[in-house]
């Protein structure tokens, strides 16, 4: 008997709207199989080191979860927040800090974890607010890059996926606070308007 292909389309997604629909870009076991690499990687730069992962809310809490436990070794974690979109899939290119970090990290060796990297203007932001602190270390690792949409001249130490400009959501990723929740990175798609343009 053949086995039955699985369909392209990402597990749980009874919640879609009738004129949204997603397209599995990366799954949730390549997302897997690549975190252990990328903590490879950062274990290789800092083999004996206590690494404080810094995430920012919400997106990137998935990927800090599964890459804090591919470290092994002293892990610690903070969380901030910011605002560098509004509603939908357009950024206003402002960035404002809506909840800060609990902890000093002075002296710390600190892995922004970021979940995406878009017009970089997020990043910029937050690097210059991180080294005023003063850590030992910044290192930066992102799961997924849109080179081409660059706009401010930054760069992750760590990069999962480098991706195509198109609108993703799934594995932490949202539009208007929802679809974080499947589990495969996915690129939304609306019946009337074509494709979800982030540009
Ligand atoms: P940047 O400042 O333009 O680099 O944008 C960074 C932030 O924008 C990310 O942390 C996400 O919250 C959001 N973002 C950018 N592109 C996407 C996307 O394709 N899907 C969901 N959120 C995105």
């Amino acid at each position: 008997m053949t086995k039955k292909r699985a369909t392209p389309s990402s597990k749980n997604t009874a919640g879609l709207r009738p004129e949204e629909s997603v397209r599995v870009l990366i799954t949730d076991a390549r997302v897997k199989a690549r975190l252990k690499q990328l903590a490879r990687e950062i274990r290789r730069d800092f083999p004996t080191e206590p690494l404080h992962l810094i995430s920012v809310l919400k997106g990137s809490v998935f990927f800090l979860t599964d890459l804090a436990r591919e470290l092994g070794g002293e892990v610690s974690f903070d969380f901030l927040s910011v605002s560098s979109y509004g509603h939908g899939t357009d950024s206003t290119g402002e960035v404002k800090l809506i909840k800060d970090l609990d902890v000093s990290i002075e002296g710390k060796t600190v892995i922004v974890v970021e979940d995406i990297l878009d017009t970089g203007l997020t990043l910029k932001y937050l690097l210059r607010f991180f080294e005023e602190k003063k850590p030992k270390h910044l290192r930066v690792v992102v799961l997924l890059d849109k080179v081409e949409r660059r706009i401010a001249d930054v760069r992750a130490d760590y990069t999962g996926f480098v991706i195509p400009n198109e609108f993703v959501v799934g594995y932490g990723l949202d539009f208007d606070e929802r679809y974080r929740n499947l589990p495969d990175v996915c690129v939304l798609q609306f019946a009337s308007r074509g494709k979800a343009k982030s540009a």
